[in-house]
């Protein structure tokens, strides 16, 4: 098969994992009979750097003529002092609203192979962790008008508007349900329905969307409570649902605390059109440029890119087998070392996963 793939470096340590990614995607081309055809654009800081704007339109419509978009990582202090609309992290919610990838898939899992880089108590982390986190992606406080800063009454205001509309959370709910169905079949919609009007429309409509998916156990939780959970017994979730902004929050938690951050990959998908696949971790300015970055986050973005991008499974299942042995054969970059472990730089690690695919 004949794909294109848009390359989006970014910034810090971007463009040193992303070549280790597509070394990947070069292999498997290769090993199964598919051919990638890559094209590199601007995002983020490097495209404020080269043309002022983090999103230039050139990069929108690459994209959009793209099969799949794959990004590393954007952002940095050289860009801190920006105003918002001009900041890197402008370009990634401007590529997320363009491509309308409204479907934020974050799978957190604790491997075996890693079990004791977990932050839980180790009885907790004995039960599991293997969740994923389908988070809106186009919604919420994040994309709600009125917004902005103003003065009232003598004194400055800030404000955002938390706003879902019913058939946003429709698509959302139905993207987690269909998830379940490929998993353990639990979904847990996550909101603040004791306090927001917003989250009981989510409720509400999520409800409704359940009468088609009986099969599929639902339960509801607050997000102050679902953050506890997660914390307290991640093995009671399977699928968590929920917006933008709780989102945000909880599939950061949900990756940190197996203890490797840059172990992470997600997916962000629309109704058609190229998806984008990425690492969940950020730039890491501090450790840019000096091979030290864990580039499996990325690589198994690949495997993601190929499974639910292009359908690809075998190929997926491949690449995720190769990062596992890599791990089980004892080499890790310095955010998941241990000891008695080989410590690799990022391009050493991106070789030693080519090597067993
Ligand atoms: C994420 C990031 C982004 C977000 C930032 C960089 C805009 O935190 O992908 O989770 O808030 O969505
Ligand atoms: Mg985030």
């Amino acid at each position: 098969m004949k794909k294109n793939i848009c390359l989006l470096p970014g910034d810090g340590i971007g463009p040193e994992i992303i070549v280790q990614g597509i070394n990947v995607l070069k292999a498997v081309g290769k090993k199964f009979g598919h051919e990638f055809l890559f094209s590199e654009a601007l995002l983020g800081g490097a495209a404020i750097d080269a043309t002022g704007e983090p999103l230039p339109a050139e990069t929108v419509r690459m994209c959009r003529e793209a099969d799949a978009v794959f990004l590393a990582a954007v952002g940095g202090p050289k860009w801190d002092n920006l105003a918002p609309e001009k900041r890197p992290e402008r370009g990634i919610l401007g590529i997320r609203k363009e491509l309308k990838l409204f479907a934020n898939l974050r799978p957190a899992l604790l491997l075996p192979e890693l079990a004791g880089a977990c932050l839980l108590r180790s009885d907790i982390a004995a039960r599991g962790l293997d969740l994923i986190v389908v988070r809106e992606l186009t919604g919420d406080v994040y994309f709600g008008v009125p917004r902005g800063q103003e003065v009232r009454e003598g004194q400055r205001v800030g404000f955002n508007t938390m706003l879902y509309s019913e058939e946003e959370v429709q698509r959302i709910a139905i993207v987690a349900f269909e998830t379940a169905r490929k998993r353990r079949n639990k979904v847990c919609s996550v909101e603040k329905s004791n306090v927001l009007e917003t989250s009981r429309l989510w409720k509400e409509v999520v409800l409704e969307t359940h009468k088609q998916y009986s099969d599929v156990t639902l339960t509801h939780m607050y997000i102050d409570n679902a953050a506890m959970q997660l914390v307290r017994d991640p093995s009671q979730f399977d699928v968590i649902l929920t917006g933008n902004i709780f989102g945000d929050i909880l599939s950061d938690e949900a990756s940190v605390i197996t203890g490797s951050l840059g172990m992470l990959p997600s997916a962000s998908l629309g109704a058609s059109g190229p998806g984008l696949f990425e690492p969940i971790h950020g730039s890491a300015p501090d450790i840019a440029g000096q091979d030290k970055a864990n580039p499996l986050a990325t690589i198994l973005s690949a495997a993601m890119l190929l499974r639910l991008g292009f359908n690809m499974d075998t190929e997926a299942n491949a690449v995720e087998k190769a990062v596992r042995t890599a791990l089980a054969d004892g080499f890790r970059t310095g955010d998941i070392m241990e000891n008695g472990k080989t410590l690799v730089g990022c391009q050493e690690m991106g070789e030693k996963v080519l090597e067993r695919l």
